[in-house]
Protein backbone atom coordinates (compact mmCIF):
# COMPACT_ATOMS: atom_id res chain seq x y z
CA UNK A 1 0.00 0.00 0.00
CA UNK A 2 3.08 2.07 0.92
CA UNK A 3 4.61 2.00 -2.18
CA UNK A 4 1.56 2.16 -4.32
CA UNK A 5 1.51 5.54 -2.91
CA UNK A 6 5.17 5.90 -3.42
CA UNK A 7 5.00 4.98 -7.18
CA UNK A 8 2.44 8.18 -7.74
CA UNK A 9 5.23 10.50 -6.02
CA UNK A 10 6.25 12.66 -9.54
CA UNK A 11 9.97 13.30 -10.15
CA UNK A 12 9.94 16.88 -9.06
CA UNK A 13 7.17 18.33 -7.11
CA UNK A 14 6.42 22.07 -7.90
CA UNK A 15 4.67 22.81 -4.83
CA UNK A 16 3.85 26.48 -5.67
CA UNK A 17 3.63 28.07 -9.30
CA UNK A 18 4.06 31.40 -8.53
CA UNK A 19 2.20 32.52 -11.36
CA UNK A 20 4.87 35.11 -12.58
CA UNK A 21 5.55 35.44 -16.57
CA UNK A 22 8.60 33.10 -17.61
CA UNK A 23 12.08 35.01 -17.28
CA UNK A 24 11.11 36.66 -13.74
CA UNK A 25 13.12 34.49 -11.65
CA UNK A 26 11.40 34.96 -7.47
CA UNK A 27 14.23 33.51 -4.99
CA UNK A 28 13.88 29.86 -5.40
CA UNK A 29 14.45 27.04 -2.25
CA UNK A 30 14.58 23.82 -4.23
CA UNK A 31 14.82 21.08 -1.63
CA UNK A 32 16.18 17.17 -2.35
CA UNK A 33 14.52 15.35 0.19
CA UNK A 34 12.82 11.22 1.01
CA UNK A 35 9.48 12.97 1.96
CA UNK A 36 8.72 16.24 -0.09
CA UNK A 37 5.49 15.83 1.67
CA UNK A 38 6.48 17.71 4.52
CA UNK A 39 6.66 21.03 1.93
CA UNK A 40 5.96 23.28 2.20
CA UNK A 41 4.60 22.51 5.53
CA UNK A 42 4.89 25.24 8.07
CA UNK A 43 6.38 27.71 5.54
CA UNK A 44 3.02 27.75 3.82
CA UNK A 45 1.66 29.74 6.80
CA UNK A 46 1.99 33.18 8.24
CA UNK A 47 4.32 35.42 6.26
CA UNK A 48 6.21 32.76 4.43
CA UNK A 49 3.04 31.42 3.60
CA UNK A 50 1.82 34.83 2.65
CA UNK A 51 4.48 35.88 0.57
CA UNK A 52 4.60 32.54 -1.35
CA UNK A 53 1.14 32.87 -2.37
CA UNK A 54 2.09 36.30 -3.73
CA UNK A 55 4.58 34.72 -5.79
CA UNK A 56 7.34 36.37 -3.75
CA UNK A 57 9.74 33.67 -3.68
CA UNK A 58 9.72 29.95 -4.82
CA UNK A 59 8.97 26.55 -2.90
CA UNK A 60 9.91 23.07 -4.99
CA UNK A 61 10.60 20.09 -2.93
CA UNK A 62 11.81 17.19 -5.74
CA UNK A 63 12.09 13.52 -4.46
CA UNK A 64 15.48 11.89 -4.42
CA UNK A 65 13.66 8.49 -4.33
CA UNK A 66 12.42 9.38 -8.10
CA UNK A 67 16.20 9.45 -9.09
CA UNK A 68 16.77 5.59 -8.23
CA UNK A 69 17.20 3.73 -11.38
CA UNK A 70 16.27 -0.36 -9.87
CA UNK A 71 13.26 -1.80 -9.68
CA UNK A 72 12.90 -1.06 -5.93
CA UNK A 73 13.88 2.18 -5.86
CA UNK A 74 16.60 1.89 -3.29
CA UNK A 75 18.19 5.18 -2.23
CA UNK A 76 20.10 3.63 0.45
CA UNK A 77 22.69 0.99 1.72
CA UNK A 78 24.64 -0.65 4.37
CA UNK A 79 28.00 1.38 5.56
CA UNK A 80 31.26 -0.19 3.75
CA UNK A 81 33.67 -0.77 7.01
CA UNK A 82 30.23 -2.01 9.00
CA UNK A 83 28.17 -0.39 11.90
CA UNK A 84 25.17 0.74 12.08
CA UNK A 85 22.55 2.44 10.28
CA UNK A 86 22.34 2.47 6.46
CA UNK A 87 24.27 5.42 4.04
CA UNK A 88 22.02 7.35 1.48
CA UNK A 89 23.69 6.11 -1.83
CA UNK A 90 26.27 8.89 -3.91
CA UNK A 91 24.69 7.62 -7.67
CA UNK A 92 20.82 8.63 -6.43
CA UNK A 93 21.84 11.49 -4.86
CA UNK A 94 24.25 13.19 -7.87
CA UNK A 95 21.56 12.41 -10.19
CA UNK A 96 18.90 14.09 -7.86
CA UNK A 97 21.66 16.94 -7.63
CA UNK A 98 22.37 17.13 -11.74
CA UNK A 99 18.41 17.91 -12.19
CA UNK A 100 18.37 20.43 -8.75
CA UNK A 101 21.37 22.29 -10.53
CA UNK A 102 20.63 22.60 -13.81
CA UNK A 103 20.01 26.11 -13.92
CA UNK A 104 23.23 27.01 -12.02
CA UNK A 105 21.13 27.51 -8.99
CA UNK A 106 23.44 28.45 -5.96
CA UNK A 107 24.63 27.06 -3.37
CA UNK A 108 24.02 23.32 -2.88
CA UNK A 109 23.68 23.03 0.79
CA UNK A 110 24.01 19.70 2.39
CA UNK A 111 22.34 20.20 5.88
CA UNK A 112 24.38 18.00 8.09
CA UNK A 113 25.19 18.55 11.68
CA UNK A 114 29.07 17.92 10.38
CA UNK A 115 28.88 20.95 8.83
CA UNK A 116 29.84 25.14 9.75
CA UNK A 117 26.82 26.02 11.97
CA UNK A 118 24.82 28.58 9.74
CA UNK A 119 24.52 31.72 11.05
CA UNK A 120 22.44 35.16 10.26
CA UNK A 121 25.96 36.53 8.12
CA UNK A 122 25.35 33.58 5.74
CA UNK A 123 21.71 34.10 5.81
CA UNK A 124 21.80 37.33 4.70
CA UNK A 125 24.12 36.30 1.97
CA UNK A 126 21.90 33.49 0.48
CA UNK A 127 18.70 35.43 0.62
CA UNK A 128 20.39 38.08 -1.33
CA UNK A 129 21.15 35.26 -3.97
CA UNK A 130 18.94 33.65 -6.55
CA UNK A 131 18.09 30.92 -3.81
CA UNK A 132 19.21 28.00 -2.54
CA UNK A 133 19.71 23.91 -2.90
CA UNK A 134 19.34 22.15 -0.08
CA UNK A 135 19.84 18.41 0.35
CA UNK A 136 18.48 16.84 3.33
CA UNK A 137 19.99 13.91 4.72
CA UNK A 138 18.17 10.84 6.28
CA UNK A 139 19.64 7.38 7.99
CA UNK A 140 23.19 7.75 8.95
CA UNK A 141 23.10 10.70 6.10
CA UNK A 142 25.24 10.78 2.53
CA UNK A 143 27.88 9.06 1.20
CA UNK A 144 31.04 11.82 1.42
CA UNK A 145 31.92 10.97 -2.15
CA UNK A 146 28.68 12.88 -3.48
CA UNK A 147 29.63 15.74 -1.30
CA UNK A 148 32.73 16.01 -2.21
CA UNK A 149 32.33 15.84 -5.97
CA UNK A 150 29.64 18.34 -5.79
CA UNK A 151 31.26 20.58 -3.75
CA UNK A 152 28.36 20.73 -1.37
CA UNK A 153 28.49 23.28 1.47
CA UNK A 154 28.13 21.75 4.74
CA UNK A 155 25.52 23.21 7.02
CA UNK A 156 24.67 22.70 10.32
CA UNK A 157 21.64 24.03 12.03
CA UNK A 158 23.22 23.44 15.22
CA UNK A 159 24.95 21.14 17.31
CA UNK A 160 21.83 18.34 18.14
CA UNK A 161 20.88 15.48 15.94
CA UNK A 162 17.80 15.67 14.27
CA UNK A 163 16.54 12.34 12.51
CA UNK A 164 16.26 13.95 9.01
CA UNK A 165 17.39 17.51 7.03
CA UNK A 166 13.95 18.64 6.57
CA UNK A 167 13.13 20.56 9.67
CA UNK A 168 16.57 21.83 9.31
CA UNK A 169 16.13 23.43 5.69
CA UNK A 170 12.81 24.66 6.99
CA UNK A 171 14.49 26.85 9.12
CA UNK A 172 16.77 27.90 7.19
CA UNK A 173 14.08 28.70 4.38
CA UNK A 174 12.42 30.37 6.95
CA UNK A 175 15.21 32.82 7.76
CA UNK A 176 16.02 33.44 4.56
CA UNK A 177 12.51 34.68 3.03
CA UNK A 178 11.56 36.81 5.47
CA UNK A 179 14.58 38.78 4.57
CA UNK A 180 13.55 38.93 0.87
CA UNK A 181 12.32 42.35 -0.19
CA UNK A 182 8.61 43.06 0.99
CA UNK A 183 8.12 39.80 2.82
CA UNK A 184 8.31 41.93 6.28
CA UNK A 185 6.61 44.55 6.92
CA UNK A 186 8.79 47.37 9.09
CA UNK A 187 12.26 46.95 7.08
CA UNK A 188 13.49 48.90 10.56
CA UNK A 189 12.98 45.93 12.80
CA UNK A 190 15.33 43.87 10.85
CA UNK A 191 18.11 46.54 11.28
CA UNK A 192 17.57 46.31 15.33
CA UNK A 193 17.31 41.99 15.83
CA UNK A 194 19.59 39.93 16.99
CA UNK A 195 22.75 39.45 15.03
CA UNK A 196 22.27 42.21 12.59
CA UNK A 197 24.76 44.34 14.53
CA UNK A 198 26.73 41.63 16.74
CA UNK A 199 24.70 41.48 19.64
CA UNK A 200 21.16 39.98 20.69
CA UNK A 201 18.35 41.67 21.00
CA UNK A 202 16.88 43.67 23.76
CA UNK A 203 13.91 42.41 26.16
CA UNK A 204 10.08 43.42 24.79
CA UNK A 205 7.50 44.85 26.58
CA UNK A 206 3.86 45.54 26.21
CA UNK A 207 0.77 46.69 27.85
CA UNK A 208 -0.38 46.28 30.91
CA UNK A 209 2.63 48.19 32.07
CA UNK A 210 2.09 46.27 35.59
CA UNK A 211 1.25 42.74 35.26
CA UNK A 212 1.70 40.07 38.29
CA UNK A 213 3.58 42.84 40.06
CA UNK A 214 6.02 43.24 37.54
CA UNK A 215 6.70 46.57 36.15
CA UNK A 216 7.64 47.70 32.64
CA UNK A 217 10.97 49.90 32.68
CA UNK A 218 10.46 53.38 33.69
CA UNK A 219 12.33 54.25 30.69
CA UNK A 220 10.63 52.97 28.09
CA UNK A 221 7.10 54.92 29.18
CA UNK A 222 9.03 58.36 29.11
CA UNK A 223 8.97 59.07 25.47
CA UNK A 224 12.70 60.48 25.44
CA UNK A 225 13.65 58.28 21.67
CA UNK A 226 17.34 58.59 22.71
CA UNK A 227 17.04 57.59 26.35
CA UNK A 228 15.39 54.62 25.27
CA UNK A 229 18.19 53.75 22.43
CA UNK A 230 20.53 53.96 24.87
CA UNK A 231 18.94 51.77 27.53
CA UNK A 232 18.77 49.12 24.64
CA UNK A 233 21.70 49.33 24.03
CA UNK A 234 23.24 48.55 27.11
CA UNK A 235 20.40 45.92 27.10
CA UNK A 236 21.30 43.83 24.16
CA UNK A 237 24.89 44.19 25.23
CA UNK A 238 24.38 43.03 29.01
CA UNK A 239 22.47 40.23 27.62
CA UNK A 240 25.14 39.45 24.54
CA UNK A 241 28.03 39.72 27.44
CA UNK A 242 25.99 36.64 30.49
CA UNK A 243 24.40 35.27 26.94
CA UNK A 244 27.02 34.31 24.29
CA UNK A 245 30.57 35.15 25.17
CA UNK A 246 31.70 33.93 21.68
CA UNK A 247 29.51 37.11 20.01
CA UNK A 248 30.43 39.76 22.89
CA UNK A 249 34.34 39.02 21.90
CA UNK A 250 33.33 39.43 18.12
CA UNK A 251 31.08 42.60 18.84
CA UNK A 252 34.16 44.18 21.01
CA UNK A 253 37.15 43.70 18.48
CA UNK A 254 34.68 44.64 15.95
CA UNK A 255 34.13 48.09 18.06
CA UNK A 256 38.09 48.49 18.34
CA UNK A 257 38.53 48.50 14.86
C1 LIG B 1 20.25 10.97 12.01
S1 LIG B 1 20.95 12.28 11.11
C2 LIG B 1 22.57 11.62 10.77
C3 LIG B 1 23.57 12.00 11.79
C4 LIG B 1 24.98 11.56 11.45
N1 LIG B 1 25.09 10.14 11.48
C5 LIG B 1 25.97 12.20 12.42
O1 LIG B 1 26.16 11.69 13.51
O2 LIG B 1 26.55 13.25 12.04
C6 LIG B 1 20.16 12.21 9.56
C7 LIG B 1 20.17 13.49 8.76
O3 LIG B 1 19.54 14.50 9.51
C8 LIG B 1 20.07 15.76 9.14
N2 LIG B 1 20.53 16.47 10.35
C9 LIG B 1 20.64 15.94 11.59
N3 LIG B 1 21.08 16.84 12.45
C10 LIG B 1 21.27 17.98 11.78
C11 LIG B 1 21.75 19.26 12.14
N4 LIG B 1 22.13 19.57 13.36
N5 LIG B 1 21.82 20.20 11.17
C12 LIG B 1 21.44 19.93 9.90
N6 LIG B 1 20.99 18.71 9.50
C13 LIG B 1 20.91 17.75 10.42
C14 LIG B 1 21.20 15.51 8.17
O4 LIG B 1 20.75 15.74 6.84
C15 LIG B 1 21.51 14.04 8.39
O5 LIG B 1 22.05 13.45 7.24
Amino acid sequence: MKKAARKKTTRRVEVTETGRTPGDHPWTARVLTLFPEMFPGPLGQSLAGKALEQGKWRLEASDIRSFATDRHRTVDDTPFGGGPGMVMRPDVVDAALAAATRDELKPAIYLTPRGKRVDQALVRDWAAGPGIVLVCGRYEGLDERVIASRGLLEISLGDLVLSGGEPAAIAVIDACVRLLPGVMGAEETLEEESFERGLLEYPHYTRPAEWNGMKVPEVLLSGHHEKIKAWRLAEAEAATKSRRPDLWDAYQRNKTR
